[in-house]
């Protein structure tokens, strides 16, 4: 069988390597990849933002399954695109991936469908704004409709500096490109965790919970990245816990898409905040999340392929995952100066030796291979991730893998898990 991954991230890398151990695939392409997806995939150039480019690519390559990894070209149709063309693809289609591409959407669809998640109006307008901001007590939190790349939700500590960022969207000053519509949203507190799904369009089956560290600085501090590290662990839901969230949140989501027909198959990723009034949706995306499947993957232990198909072919019930008991960690290092700005090319070196450490895989999100040496070409550039039998192993050898590697600037989060592991003490 021969995979074609879309994406270049950590969250490619750890597909890739999850597809490599299937025993039914023989070869993988990775577009557009990067250095670490090419030790174990053929990479590809593509440019993810072009639909064309991307439909000739797998016209061409003629893989027996597509996986879709990135938001764009979900939004751009490529799952319709690639359907079309009689062929197989994991992800959902445009209209169904609106539950990512437009938080007014997926406003409006949870209201509809009794489904907890804060209080909100959508606006069109800055007369609009003013007017439902005096519904909402500060702070308020401002979020851009459409796909902002973890930069399109601001909290106002005051109604004045709301209307401010809603204008600031509107106009486009805030993130590039105008926004035709803005979310406000009542401020609520609690502990996000991360719930991804599988589902076929009918059926949804759950992978194992995850907490994502967003901030750039240790407790939690500093501007928001694209994930600074993340863990799973058995104890971050309890069973009662997690099976509320698969039948009041992510089993109403499937079945009301699927009713309102556009039936979301691929993945769905509730953005949850756990509240002193129970689990509320922050926000759905249709993808996998970036860190989180690299600590997903290295405890699943039966075949990704497996799930994946099931999932195109509408029998996610008959491909039942199982998983390592235990926990994950995925601590991600990035190059100095990120999320702001950053130089690349410095040569990364230790990395066989991390890679030695047990239970470790060293999984690259921002690296390039120039002249047979891995340097670094992104803001976020590794996630060394380890599963163990408990968090405090997990960490341990992930940290102790970290210590192993080095490039000029290399800063990496020393407190990734501090929430569970505060939590136990
Ligand atoms: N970890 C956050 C995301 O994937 O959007």
């Amino acid at each position: 069988m021969k995979v074609l991954i879309l994406g270049s991230g950590g969250r490619e890398h750890a597909l890739a390597w999850a597809v490599t151990r299937s025993p039914r695939v023989t070869e993988v392409v990775c577009a557009p990849g990067n250095g670490g997806i090419a030790q174990i995939a053929r990479p590809v150039s593509v440019d993810l933002k072009d639909l064309a480019a991307m439909a000739r690519l797998a016209e061409a390559e003629k893989p027996d399954l597509t996986i879709v990894g990135p938001e764009l070209p979900l939004s751009l149709g490529i799952v319709d695109e690639l359907q079309q063309r009689g062929m197989r693809v994991f992800g959902p289609t445009r209209a169904a991936a609106m539950l990512e591409t437009s938080k007014g959407f997926a406003k409006r669809f949870l209201q509809r469908h009794n489904i907890p998640t804060p209080n909100y109006a959508v606006c069109s307008s800055p007369a609009e704004v003013e007017k439902a901001i005096e519904m909402f007590h500060p702070p308020i939190v401002v979020k851009a409709d459409g796909l902002a790349a973890g930069k399109g939700v601001i909290i106002c500590e005051s109604r004045a500096t709301a209307a401010e960022a809603a204008q600031g969207l509107f106009t486009g000053a805030l993130l590039g490109s105008s926004e035709q519509q803005v979310v406000i949203e009542e401020f609520i507190e609690g502990d996000e965790v991360s719930f991804l799904c599988l589902s076929d369009g009918q059926h949804v089956a759950p992978l194992i919970a995850a907490q994502d560290h967003k901030r750039i600085g240790e407790g939690d501090t500093g501007p928001n990245t694209g994930g600074m590290g993340v863990y799973s662990a058995d104890s971050l839901l309890d069973a009662a816990m997690s099976d509320w969230i698969l039948n009041h949140i992510a089993v109403p989501t499937v079945e009301g898409m699927a009713a309102e027909e556009t039936p979301f198959a691929g993945v769905l990723y509730c953005g949850l905040m756990m509240t002193a009034r129970g689990p509320q949706v922050l926000e759905f995306n249709a993808r996998f999340g970036d860190p989180e499947t690299q600590a997903i993957v290295v405890r699943l232990e039966s075949d990704l392929i497996d799930a994946l198909e099931a999932c195109v072919d509408g029998n996610l019930l008959d491909a039942p995952m199982r998983w390592a008991p235990g926990a994950s960690a995925c601590v991600v290092a990035s190059s100095g100066g990120y999320p702001g700005s950053y130089k690349n090319g410095f040569p990364i070196t230790g990395l066989a030796a991390a890679a030695q450490v047990p239970g470790v895989q060293i999984f690259h999100a921002g690296s390039a291979q120039v002249g047979g040496q891995i340097v670094t070409a992104g803001g976020r550039v590794l996630g060394v991730t380890a599963a163990a039998d408990s968090l405090d192993g997990a960490l341990a050898r992930a940290y102790q893998a970290l210590a192993e590697i080095s490039f000029e600037g290399m800063y990496y989060r020393r407190d990734i898990g501090h929430r569970a592991l505060g939590a136990a003490k």
